[in-house]
């Protein structure tokens, strides 16, 4: 039978996994699940451990003499301000546990790693790339791109399984939608904070980001999809899976011309007849909303010669537009009171607002390109999972007021 371990196990990704595991005791009766801090409800089979990947290899070891894993699903992540330092401290993290588990001996028993990337494999934070984004696409490496972590992780990963003989695979998903508390980029639960906000206003719900993308396309993972991908993904023997990366999103293609009419009925909420101005819709915000500008070559530059595009405007620098800066908005008193008002009289987290991920909901709805990404790849090697997008946000933004982070819906 075999065993398995997750790094990241509070993580919006790695907790997913760990319930996953749990859920199935009779093909993974043992089941360590790390993290740093906090602990949550876990089935019998799970064992929760505290472990912090910034140590060092032989101080990890020591905290892991007694865990000897088979698959292992690292799904930690550490946010930092610069991709340099993001690159050091995640490369790092990835690499000393791997070592950590060398030096017990427990590296002898593991069969794979699946390690969880995503989407910013293909520059999805730079600009404009190309699309459908496929696994075979080349790595965005030329001397002007800031690093990008999930290279370094990939690198360690497929040096390591060469030297210690057991094999990999990758996962990029894409703005993932789930449940968890205080991490890094958190979707649904900021979008359901901005909604439950709005409606505490006596507002209509307004399309916070770019003009733009509201009609473009986006390609989402739900958390639990995701991790059902991992579980097929370590027991699948195909050569086809085996030193693979995948891209793991529902499989459809959504927009959010769809998705927000039916956010606003879910929250009793209306939306405005006409969301934008004739400025906004040019590209000039107000003073409530913003516009940065990304890189100056999107990563579609790379590919532009080859698909007659170069020097066109199809390769123009992207830009990140917000009609309402969600930064700026939670700043504001009448917003910061609302939340107050309701958290108090309805009983949530207070903290939940300040733990939001504004500047993360603000990049995700500003960027003005689309996002498609391919599962042909996953399809082809027997993955056949599927979920729709919008029944997943709906259940994530249900999960939230089970966690007490949203009100109960109308
Ligand atoms: N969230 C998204 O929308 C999204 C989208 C695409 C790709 N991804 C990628 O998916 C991967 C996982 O990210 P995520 O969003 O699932 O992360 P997350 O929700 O922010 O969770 C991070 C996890 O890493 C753990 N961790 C952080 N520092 C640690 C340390 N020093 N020692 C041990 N554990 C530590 C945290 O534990 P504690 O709770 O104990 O701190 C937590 O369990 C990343 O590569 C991320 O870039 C995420």
């Amino acid at each position: 039978m075999p065993s398995a371990l997750v790094t990241g196990a509070t993580g919006i990704l790695g907790r997913e996994i760990v319930a996953a595991l749990g859920q199935d005791k009779q093909t993974w009766p043992t089941v360590y699940a790390l993290s740093r801090s906090q602990k949550l409800e876990w089935p019998e089979n799970v064992k929760q451990q505290q472990l912090d990947l910034t140590a060092s290899a032989q101080e990890m070891a020591k905290e892991l003499g007694n865990v000897q894993p088979e698959y292992i699903f690292f799904a930690a992540y550490l946010a930092e301000d610069s991709e340099e330092e993001a690159t050091k401290v995640n490369g790092a993290m990835l690499e000393n546990f791997l070592e950590a588990l060398k030096i017990t001996g427990a590296s002898k028993h593991v069969k794979r790693v699946i390690l969880t990337t995503g989407a910013k494999q293909y520059g999805v934070h730079l600009g404009v790339p190309k699309m459908p984004m496929e696994e075979s696409d080349r790595w965005l490496t030329d001397s002007d791109r800031p690093p990008n972590f999930y290279y370094k992780q990939q690198h360690i990963l497929a040096e390591q399984g060469r030297q210690q003989g057991w094999d990999w695979v990758v996962t990029y998903p894409n703005d993932v939608i789930g449940v968890a508390k205080g991490n890094f980029m958190n979707l649904a639960t900021s979008l359901g904070i901005y909604c439950a906000i709005t409606k505490e206003l006596g507002q209509e719900l307004m399309w916070p980001g770019s003009p733009a993308f509201y009609t473009k396309f986006d390609c989402f993972t739900y958390s639990r999809l995701h991790a059902k991908f991992n579980l097929w993904a370590a027991l699948e023997q195909s050569p086809r899976v085996s030193n693979q990366a995948f891209n793991v999103v529902n499989g459809d293609v959504e927009s959010w011309q769809n998705m927000w009419p039916k956010t606003a009925a879910k929250f009793g909420l209306k939306i405005p007849e006409r969301m934008f101005t004739p400025d906004e819709e040019s590209g000039t915000m107000s003073d409530a909303g913003s516009v940065t500008k990304l890189m100056a070559h999107p990563p579609l530059t790379e590919f532009a010669a080859e698909r007659g595009l170069k020097d066109t405007k199809y390769t123009a620098q992207s830009r990140v537009e917000q009609k309402i800066d969600l930064v700026k908005w939670s700043q504001r008193s009448d917003v910061k009171a609302a939340w107050h008002r309701l958290a108090k009289r309805e009983g949530l987290e207070q903290d939940a607002f300040e733990k939001a991920t504004w500047g993360f909901l603000g990049f995700v709805f500003g960027r003005a390109y689309d996002i498609v990404i391919s599962m042909n790849k996953a399809r082809k090697a027997g993955w056949t999972g599927h979920q729709d997008t919008w029944e997943s946000l709906s259940e994530a933004f249900d999960e939230l007021v089970g966690e007490g982070v949203l009100p109960a819906f109308p």
